[in-house]
């Protein structure tokens, strides 16, 4: 698998098939080209996916990580969202080629005697190798996993098959919202909490851990950035919040000194001398701009990164970061 700090390889992959998983779920099937193996990948893992479009877009793989002819992915259609599960569920994609990077995993699975897994709708993906490792091993897990209504919870029968026993299904339209004090009560603290879903249920959940295990954060991946993370004004380029302030940058290898004004992102800036920087959402969310931190002092607002890794403060992802001093000091 890639480390997350050099590019992942580009893989030029055949839409074997497309089925329909669930309610507004479709799913992938993905192969090499020249029908080689694909690179290995553990539970947490996605792949950064080119469309047709241009569109790029990040998706989980939930398939099984034994299979190396195949990757699956799962992709919930949002009619609101940014157009690229809309061009995924409606356009005829089986036979067609895409470009896709990965895979890169930022969601990896501890080693823990006990997993709690929470998954909300399609946070269901990520979370789906995640149980069948831990089904296939040694310890415990239970699984609650919430959605719209039972038929747009896709993986019912997979799941019900790895050990459903295990397996809490709430539907919200029967079941109300997801009980996660049912499932975070009476852990033991070498327990791993996981959960993956909308930014609702991740942030009930990060409450709840906080209050009931302050020692201990759960692990969360979002599909779309934190509330904070992505000042409304940085994420349209235009404008400064009050508490912006201007800073410069310097890219030690490059040799350029450059000043990031408020309002202006530090990837936009860094673009200016170095046009190929790597970046994919600009959301704070993939990982994709990770840069090595030389010196200074970075002002975190990605949803990547643990709370340990910011407060270290030796990568940071520089589309949505800027700098708490008056200079930092890249690796570029
Ligand atoms: Fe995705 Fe920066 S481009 S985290």
């Amino acid at each position: 698998m890639a480390d997350v700090l050099s590019p992942p390889p580009v893989l030029r992959l055949r839409v074997q098939d497309t089925v329909r998983e669930a309610d507004g779920v479709l799913g992938l099937l993905l192969e090499d080209s020249r029908g080689a193996r694909l690179p290995a990948w553990e539970p947490g893992a996605h792949l950064e996916v080119r469309l047709p479009s241009g569109r790029v877009r990040h998706y989980s793989l939930c398939g099984d990580p034994g299979d190396r002819r195949t990757y699956r992915l799962g992709v919930l259609r949002d009619p609101g969202g940014r157009g690229g599960s809309e061009e995924i569920h409606t356009s005829v994609l089986a036979g067609r080629l895409l470009d896709v990077r990965g895979p890169v995993n930022r969601f990896p699975l501890v080693p823990a005697e006990r997993y709690a897994f929470i998954a909300g709708g399609i946070g269901i993906t990520p979370l789906l190798p995640m149980v069948r490792e831990a089904a296939a091993g040694r310890s415990a897990w239970s699984l609650l996993y919430g959605g719209r209504t039972l038929t747009s919870m896709a993986y019912r029968d997979e799941l019900a098959a790895l050990g459903g026993g295990n397996v809490v299904l709430a539907p919200e339209d029967t079941h109300g919202p997801l009980d996660i004090d049912s499932v975070l009560r009476g852990l033991p603290d070498t327990a791993a909490v996981y959960c993956c879903g909308p930014a609702g249920l991740i942030a009930a959940v990060e409450s709840r851990c906080a209050a009931l295990f302050p020692a201990r954060a759960p692990h969360v991946e979002r599909f779309t950035a934190a509330p904070a993370s992505v000042p409304a004004d940085l994420g349209s380029g235009s404008g400064s919040g009050p508490d912006e302030a201007g800073f410069e940058v310097e890219l030690r290898r490059s040799g350029a000194v450059l000043h990031v004004p408020p309002g202006r992102t530090l990837l936009d800036v860094v673009r200016e001398a170095l046009p190929s920087v790597p970046s994919s959402c600009e959301q704070g969310i993939c990982g994709t701009c990770e840069t090595k931190v030389l010196a200074g002092v970075p002002d975190h607002r990605d949803s990547v990164l643990s709370e340990a890794e910011k407060a270290a403060g030796n990568t940071m992802m520089i589309c949505v970061g800027r700098s708490k001093g008056s200079r930092l000091v890249l690796d570029l």
